[in-house]
């Protein structure tokens, strides 16, 4: 028989009692995760194949089961230890989720012929998940499959015109579910039927904020560091801006910041490093100035593969000689974030390799450094609350991505002084320009890019000969995939002749109206 969970113990960090979405391949699985935290719980995904022991021993608030794919049926479909249903947990099944439930709990699953996609009226009747809501909500569906016959004690208690079940609860075993998608925007009051599960049904408190993070990591990175000393590589993006204030907020002057200008970075921005952490924040930080060495690595290069390759390499070299004269250093501090250990299939509790790209490469192993991870359970957003709560300026907690390798690689071709020079003012009039507006947030990114080829124009009396400046703006909401933005006409006007007018050497100025795919967000 299944361990039955225990009572909460009151005084329990948020991330003891996790919610868990348990993933069973549905393409929400992840932003299912987010709104719970968004309600102010911890979530966590766990894998389908999780046993009832193993999920027991997390002592979950709550299970929410992901969708999936089309037919709980089809061969191969992911299933789960029905003993899940046993452990006297609350359980919210979400489309296949909830499928999944009817079928193991002796109701049944049919294909109607009835599928619905896109939004859908709901009637809502009772149930403790609408509390407080409107009888009629307009809800997100997506399946071909329908429940036709609830769990057995269970009783239906929301429809919509061509899914007469499209919620059921079972109040005494705690037994909840959906056939729509309350985690997506389009369910216009989602949010407010998974607070009726937390709060209501699972009794799972609002705790996790960011002034708890910051205390249960600070926790835990004082756990794993003891009296040693921690080093961190600083880019001046929001990740290792956050983790290294977590950490040295925990064990302060133990930490080293180790900041590598390459020269390659967008204006005043190793200014902007060098004032926060040092006269702000008073983090012991190396400020490593090695522009010169990474122009002449980068002289007569023009292939973008080659650049980054020289880029990365020149990278280590630096950040491994000051490394060494630091010493003995013990642990090197890392910005993985869960989305990362999620993509890394690192949610079956088997450990991850993690994407290499947040690591100074190969360091860790090389100089026998142990990682310190303290946003390694967080979203991005959730980095973002966490940087704000300790005090980070805005410019960098919603400062957009930036590639490792810089402008090098928004340089078309030969990467000189002078071609820096001009990128650089225009990439900060474009983003002055995009700030004053107010449209910086609503932007995953926005840059300039300098081309390789120049073009005829005339200025007064002569003529020129010069380059011109590409602007890239795009919507996006994880880089995968990403649309060109559309960015008021007046405002590209007030660019476009800002640049031309004040960077010699410019003398056009076009827009880059590309989506990705089959466009990429960067040139090279
Ligand atoms: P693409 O151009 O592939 O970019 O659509 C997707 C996202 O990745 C960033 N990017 C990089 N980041 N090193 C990085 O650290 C790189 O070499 C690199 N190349 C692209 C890009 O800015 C976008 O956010």
């Amino acid at each position: 028989m299944a361990q039955v969970v225990p009572l909460p113990a009151p005084e329990a960090a948020p991330e003891e009692r996790p919610v868990l979405v348990v993933d069973l391949g549905g393409q929400y699985s992840q932003l299912i995760a987010r709104r719970v935290r968004e309600c102010r719980v911890y979530s966590e995904l766990v894998a389908h194949t999780a046993s009832p022991d193993a999920v027991a021993a997390r002592r979950p608030l709550a299970l929410v089961l992901s969708g999936g794919p089309a037919s709980v049926y089809a061969e191969g479909a992911p299933q789960v230890d029905p003993g899940l249903f046993e452990l006297g947990v609350p359980v919210l099944g979400i489309c296949y989720g909830m499928q999944l439930m009817a079928r193991d709990l002796g109701g049944r699953v049919e294909r109607t012929g009835a599928s619905e996609f896109g939004r859908t009226e709901l009637r809502a009747e009772r149930g403790a998940l609408f509390d407080n809501l409107a009888e009629r909500q307009t809800v997100w569906m997506s399946h071909r499959d329908s429940v036709t016959a609830p769990p057995l004690g269970s009783r239906v208690v929301a429809g919509s015109p061509s899914t007469p079940i499209a919620a059921f609860e079972d109040p005494e075993r705690r037994l909840y579910g959906v056939q729509f998608h309350p985690e997506v925007v389009h369910t216009r009051q989602g949010t407010e039927m998974l607070k009726n599960f937390l709060y209501r049904v699972a009794d799972a408190p609002p705790v996790w904020t960011a002034a708890a993070v910051i205390e249960e990591e600070t926790a835990r990175i004082r756990a794993q560091v003891g009296r040693e000393r921690v080093l961190c590589a600083l880019s001046g993006g929001v990740d290792s801006a956050v983790a290294a204030l977590l950490v040295h907020k925990a064990v302060g002057d133990q930490l080293t910041c180790v900041f590598v200008d390459h020269g390659l970075l967008r204006k005043d921005e190793a200014a902007q490093v060098v004032e926060t952490f040092g006269r702000h924040f008073h983090v012991p930080l190396v400020h490593v100035d090695a522009r010169e060495r990474f122009l002449a690595r980068l002289e007569g290069v023009t292939e973008p593969e080659e650049k980054r390759l020289r880029i990365g390499e020149e990278f280590i070299r630096v950040f491994e000689a000051e490394a060494t004269r630091l010493g003995r250093v013990r642990h090197l501090v890392q910005g993985t974030l869960y989305s990362d250990v999620i993509e890394s299939g690192g949610t079956d509790g088997v450990a991850a390799t993690i994407k290499s790209h947040h690591n100074v490469g190969g360091l860790p192993e090389r100089m026998d450094l142990e990682l310190v991870e303290p946003l390694r359970m967080l979203f991005k957003d959730e980095v973002r609350r966490v940087g704000e709560e300790l005090g980070l300026p805005e410019r960098m907690v919603w400062r957009h991505p930036f590639p490792g390798p810089g402008l090098a690689i928004r340089i078309i071709g030969e990467v000189t002084p002078e071609r820096l020079e001009i990128l650089r003012e225009a990439d900060a009039i474009l983003l002055d320009e995009v700030r004053r507006a107010g449209l910086y947030r609503e932007l995953w990114q926005c840059f300039a890019v300098l081309p390789a080829i120049r073009s005829v124009g005339v200025q007064g009396d002569e003529r020129t000969y010069a380059y011109p400046i590409v602007i890239r703006a795009v919507t996006s909401e994880d880089a995968m995939t990403a649309d060109w933005a559309r960015l008021p006409y007046d405002l590209l006007e007030t660019i476009s002749s800002r640049i031309i007018n004040e960077i010699p050497g410019v003398n056009r100025v076009a827009l880059d109206l590309s989506s990705k795919p089959p466009a990429t967000i960067e040139w090279e």
